[in-house]
């Protein structure tokens, strides 16, 4: 598969931005070359290409640093797919709904028509139909969500495995909820795939949704193109440290988790029990949907008393979305549904 026939053809002629930490690589020395204060703790331009960040995330996820791309969430490396190969008002992207919201905000913003395939009944990809869409020569990315928002089910690899085989353009898997989901990440697969981009994120599971710090491992071709076209500085040096930090205590890491987890099954134990809720989807993340008679109303009674869940209703009807708290704030959402 040749990555750069994917490419647009602006981004293959982009002679990108040349920062002075990209003439410059060293970090010993007088640096007269940034136009930077003299002063202060964060003064400095921090490393455009996050080295001692990925260095960490190579060791943890046995992935060479080339086949690493770092984000500014991983909302930032949806948005930077489409830039790379969507010619804007030509080409086309696909997914399927409902799923993750920003796949279609970023097609818009981008002026590319995503096509949104819905899923069949037990939210699995509907492979016939995808199938009828996988030669047209303008469809050059798929955006896969697994384990899937707000569904929260992971999705068949083997109907990943046959896209992946089949499709001449980028499969990006979204994994944001993989840390939560009992089974391996597909990133080992990137060897295999040359059209694989797998994201994740430092968001979820690794409790830095504030840091934005979103992570893509792909073969080299596509970690270049995505890092000529990002902006240069695009993750800041505190944003770098925090994920460092958190990859230097994986114990606190798992512990967190494995709590999350078991909260989880105390919620879902919880939520069978009551009678205003009329399903509960099995989940591979740490947020629960749930189907009820009246959803508007659901929101509106726990919005009254301080309890803010998300509203799906518009995507799966009657449905409400919970994230997993912790064991007070989960105690306290059960005793107000109970009340209800
Ligand atoms: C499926 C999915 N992908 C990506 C994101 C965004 O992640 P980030 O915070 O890394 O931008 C979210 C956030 O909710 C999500 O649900």
């Amino acid at each position: 598969m040749n990555i750069d026939k994917l490419v647009r053809q602006n981004i293959l002629n982009l002679k990108p931005y040349s920062s002075a930490r990209d003439e410059f690589k060293g970090s010993e020395g007088m640096f007269f070359d940034a136009n930077e204060n003299p002063y202060g703790k964060l003064n400095r331009y921090p490393d455009p290409y996050q080295n001692d960040l990925k260095n960490k995330l190579s060791q943890l996820k046995n992935i060479a640093i080339e086949n690493i791309f770092i984000g500014n969430g991983s909302d930032e490396i949806i948005d930077l797919t489409f830039r790379v190969f969507c010619e804007p008002g030509k080409d086309k992207a696909l997914t399927f709904s409902p799923s993750y919201g920003m796949y279609e905000v970023s097609a818009n913003i981008n002026n590319v028509e995503l096509i949104k395939v819905p899923l069949k009944w037990d939210f699995q990809l509907d492979i016939e139909e995808i199938d009828t869409y996988l030669h047209d020569e303008n469809l050059k990315v798929i955006f896969l969500c697994s384990p899937n928002n707000p569904t929260g089910n992971l999705l068949n690899f083997k109907d990943i495995e046959y896209i992946l085989k089949k499709f001449q353009g980028i499969l990006i898997l979204d994994e944001a909820y993989i840390d939560f989901a009992n089974t391996e990440s597909c990133l080992s697969k990137i060897d295999q795939f040359p059209n694989l981009l797998v994201s994740q994120t430092f968001s979820k599971a690794w409790g830095l949704a504030a840091a934005r710090v979103g992570v893509a491992y792909a073969n080299k071709q596509i970690v270049q193109y995505l890092n000529k076209v990002k902006p240069p500085y695009n993750v800041s040096q505190i944003n770098q440290q925090a994920a460092i930090k958190a990859l230097e205590n994986i114990e606190d890491f798992e512990t967190k988790k494995t709590d999350i987890l078991k909260e989880k099954d105390k919620l879902i134990s919880a939520l069978q029990k009551m009678d205003i809720i009329q399903r509960i989807y099995p989940s591979d993340t740490n947020f629960i949907l749930i189907q009820v008679e009246n959803a508007n109303k659901l929101y509106d009674d726990l919005v009254d008393k301080e309890i803010i869940v998300r509203n799906r209703d518009k995507l799966v009807r009657n449905c409400i979305r919970i994230t997993v708290g912790t064991a007070e704030e989960n105690q306290f959402l059960i005793k107000a549904m109970n009340q209800l």
